[in-house]
Parts: structure tokens; sequence; C-alpha cells
């Protein structure tokens, strides 16, 4: 069976790391590129992590560099989420290949093209580099089979009371994506909260993965960190193994892995406000049609959580 050809458009970011791992662990994907994007950390930060997982996880791909900011709107970042880094504080070593001398949207084109229309697409941030592919070669839509991103909310938000992280990072991009014509399945975040884990299942996850040790410590002690503060927060002790973490751009690349198989869509008409000054990156769906528009995403419902997990612990078992 031909691998599937993908390029991954990410700011790495905890969530992101793990993603990139559930696919470069996962022997159905053909890893082409990685691009980076502005988003949870400036993009010479996201460039370095995407360079070191790169390197750590031994992926044969290139890595190149997009979007520094967004189209219109304000530069937002998350390293009060994801640390300073923007991987939980972890220092990876400094990489020994350098990133692609090409920008992500020329890269972006080239290899959709020299895949003939079998590229796929993960974007796991801000969705300024697939957008400013879009703009930049009108054709480009003709080559991408589909997109699996994680982004926007069918009910509130988190970085702001409307909009998800990544569609309020770029709401302009956004919508030039939604309007595309590119095939869209969407890994909301009610997505994620369809698909959270339990602590111990993170724990038993990230404890896979021998060779990524101090990563996953890492990771695990932030996740344990933000939950000892959210339980501060409301005055309540949960224990962490059986409270409910969220990963949420590994929903969309195992959304990916699992499609034709046990995800679970449903076709829905999305469109993103650029305009309102309380609602920007707001994704509105439109459910009785009243845009008059036909369907342009595939929204993600949910997936077999037992697979869901089992792909991750057996991507990061890759990594032992
Ligand atoms: O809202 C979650 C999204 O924002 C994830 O992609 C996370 O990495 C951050 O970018
Ligand atoms: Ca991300």
């Amino acid at each position: 069976m031909r691998k599937i050809p993908v390029i991954i458009d990410t700011d790495p970011g905890i969530d992101d790391a793990v993603a990139i791992i559930s696919l470069a662990g996962n022997d159905k994907v053909d890893i082409k590129a990685i691009t980076t994007t502005h988003g949870n950390v400036g993009l010479e930060g996201t460039t370095r992590n995407a360079l070191c997982l790169r390197e750590l996880l031994d992926i044969d791909c290139i890595v190149s560099k997009g979007a520094a900011k967004p189209m219109i709107v304000s530069l937002k970042e998350a390293s009060s989420v994801h640390g300073e880094n923007g991987m939980a504080g972890y220092e990876m070593e400094n990489p020994t290949k350098r990133v692609s001398d090409k920008a992500a949207w020329d890269v972006m084109y080239e290899i959709a093209k020299e895949e003939n229309g079998e590229l796929t697409l993960v974007v796991l941030g801000p969705m300024t580099n697939v957008a400013l592919t879009i703009l930049k070669y009108p054709d480009f839509f003709k080559y991408v089979k589909r997109i699996y991103m994680m982004g926007g909310s069918r009910d509130f938000g988190n970085h702001s009371q409307n909009a998800e992280f990544n569609i309020w990072g770029d709401p302009h991009a956004c919508q030039v994506v939604l309007t595309s014509g590119i095939p869209i399945t969407m890994a909301d975040m009610g997505f994620g909260q369809e698909m959270s884990l339990t602590g111990a299942e993170i724990k038993e996850i990230y404890g896979s993965a021998k060779k990524l040790k101090p990563l996953t410590q890492a990771f695990l002690k932030h996740d344990i960190e933000w939950h000892e503060r959210m339980c501060e927060r409301i005055g309540q002790e949960i224990d962490f193994d059986s409270s409910d973490i969220i990963i949420y751009d590994a929903t969309a690349s195992v959304a990916l892995l699992l499609d034709g198989e046990s995800l679970v869509t449903e076709d829905c008409t999305v469109v993103c406000e650029t305009q309102g000054s309380e609602t920007e990156g707001q994704t509105v769906f439109d459910m009785k049609g009243h845009l008059k528009m036909k369907p342009n995403v595939q929204l993600a419902i949910t997936m077999d959580r037992e697979k869901y997990k089992r792909l991750l612990k057996s991507a990061f078992e890759h990594f032992e």
C-alpha cells in the first residue's frame, strides 16, 4: 500500500510535537516536509523546535520556514500554555541540519505538484502558510487531496471568548482556506474534548518512548503543573490520573490515520468571522443553510477511542 504523502504545517508547541510523533511513528505516512508558522511561539522558536524534532525523530524530510505573522490581524502567541520555548521549557540539542532555503508556500506548491494530487496537509497552527500558497498559486487547490486541520470551535473558544487559538491567530487566512475548494476535515475544539485522554493514559503513552524520555518527562511535568493550577483555581482536588487531558493537534493527525476506518464526520458549512470586534476568529457553523453555501468542511465528530490511544502509543513505542 502506497504511503500517504504528508506535509505538516505547524507551530510546535507541545501538542504539535505529539502530533508530529504520531505521524513519524506510523508507517502509513510519508512526511515530505514540515513547514513552520508563527503561533504558539514566534517563527524562529517554532522553526527551531521543528528542526530539533526532525532530528530527534529521525524524520527524512525538509523543514521550511513560513510566515512570521498573520495576514492582517496582530501577532498572537501562546507561550503561557507551551512555555517560553514552546517545548515546556525542555531545551533540545541544537539542530545540525539547516532549514530549507525555500519558503513554506513554495515548498507546499512544489510537493503538491510532485505528488500529483495525492498530497495531504496536516495543519496544526494558524493557517497563514496555506492561505499564502493558495493566493500565490491559483491552481494549488487542484493538487491537495485533503487538509486535516486542528482549528475552530463549534462552541466557545480558548484564547478568546469565541475563538480557538489557531483561527484567532489568523482569521483571514482561515477564511481563504475555507473558501478555497480544498477538501477539509476540521478537528475543532469540540472534537478535542470528545477525544480527551486521562492523565494515566497520557503517562502510559509518553512512557512508551524511551528515546524521547527527557522531552516527554518535560511534557508530563507541564501537564501535571497545569492540572494542579486548575485544581487550585476551582478549589477541588482531582486526581491527575483520572483527569481529562486534550492533545488537540494529535486529534487532527490521528483523524488522518483513522479516516475511512473509525473517524465519523458531518458535512458542515463553516465560515470565519474576520470583522467582529468581539468575535474575530470565531468559526461560524451554518447548521440551517442561512448562508446558502454548499458544505465546505467535514467536521470531525468522533473516532474509535481505543484505536486513537493505540495509534498514539504505538507511534511513541517506535522511539523506544
Ligand atoms: O487551540 C489549540 C491549538 O492552538 C493547538 O494547535 C495548539 O498547538 C495551539 O497552536
Ligand atoms: Ca499547534
